[in-house]
């Protein structure tokens, strides 16, 4: 008797009487629930309406075969099946197996012997029930888990924007579409949803840097515009011992880099200069110019392309800059 565990449904499908009762008898001795039935068709009206764990089903039947009915169970239940093969049928493991059977058993079959393949075939059917629900699980924490991150990247980038409402939107629009250019590149998803990040992010350093400057109209002293460009170096320093799986930390201290050496913090050039961070520098110039500034109206999308254009391969990435080009021929609406 099986303790501690819901009572199995089996059904015993042969058309002979006496082997159904037989089998009938030793199952519920055995513990299991067990309905028969005297051909294949009987059988998938019984699963049409009840639940059924195992069937163990002869081959040889009139109307549907057990073969065909195994085939049938495999395609349309969430039955096992023990076939019971009779020397007559010749039919080898792979064959029976190949039909959707779980297991087969050679005739005459003993009742000790169906409920050893019986426990082993539940056995098997638990683990991979159970299999199947933690793996979904898993699933469902990897999505919670993302959708946190989201949430958590977007709350820091607002905290930005509620002391600098000009550059509102300014990130995730660089976001967009730094992470569009990425995928016209032919990047990977996980590398562009990683440029992505960075870009909703990178100019979260300016968080140190005093409001009347950051919505200052005019044009900015030299001390003004060196705190400003502390920001790449500040949000490093904010985001660095996060464990974002790609380098966001290193794309946002690199941003405003340039490949002749021109740019800051640093002052590295061309390869010491991250791809992700080539990206931004491009995606992060077309957007600051195509929107409004609190000094200045948009000059355009294609003012905005002109420049990069222009200085495609000295201070931008030619690839990128190639890319970013090409995305606006196809999509505009990013400033919508
Ligand atoms: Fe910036």
């Amino acid at each position: 008797m099986m303790l501690n565990q819901r009572r199995h449904h089996i059904l015993v499908v042969d058309d002979e009487d006496l082997i159904r009762d037989i089998l009938r008898e030793g199952l519920e001795q055995a513990g299991y629930e067990c309905r028969t039935a005297a051909d294949g068709l009987e059988a998938l009206e019984i699963l049409e309406h009840e639940p059924v764990d195992v069937v163990i089903t002869d081959i040889s039947m009139p109307r549907l075969d057990g073969i065909q009915l195994a085939d049938r169970i495999y395609r349309s239940h969430s039955a096992d099946v023990i076939v019971m093969t009779g020397f007559a049928e010749n039919l080898s493991y792979e064959d029976i197996i190949a039909r959707g059977a779980s297991d087969f058993i050679q005739k005459p079959v003993g009742v000790r012997e169906i409920i050893l393949r019986l426990e082993r075939v539940i056995r098997e059917r638990t683990i991979s029930s159970e299999q199947r629900r933690t793996e979904a699980e898993l699933r469902s924490s990897l999505q919670k888990l993302r959708r946190v991150i989201g949430q958590t990247v977007n709350a820091l980038a607002s905290s930005l924007e509620k002391r600098d409402p000009y550059t509102a939107g300014h990130q995730q629009r660089v976001a967009r579409i730094a992470h569009a250019v990425a995928l016209q590149m032919g990047l990977p998803e996980e590398q562009a949803e990683g440029i992505r990040i960075a870009g909703i992010l990178h100019d979260i350093g300016k968080i140190s840097v005093p409001t009347d400057i950051l919505a200052k109209p005019g044009r900015l002293s030299a001390n003004e515009f060196n705190l400003i460009k502390e920001h790449p170096q500040v949000g490093y320093d904010i985001l660095k011992d996060i464990e974002f799986d790609p380098p966001v930390a290193t794309s946002i201290i690199q941003h405003h880099e340039r490949l002749n050496g021109s740019g800051y913090p640093q002052g590295i050039t061309a390869d010491d200069i991250i791809i992700e961070a080539r990206i931004l520098a491009v995606t992060d110039v077309v957007e600051a110019m195509a929107s409004h500034r609190p000094y200045r109206p948009s000059l355009g999308v294609d003012r905005a392309l002109a420049e990069i254009a222009a200085h495609s391969g000295t201070l931008y990435d030619p690839d990128v800059v190639k890319s970013c080009l090409t995305l606006f021929e196809h999509q505009r609406d990013f400033f919508e």
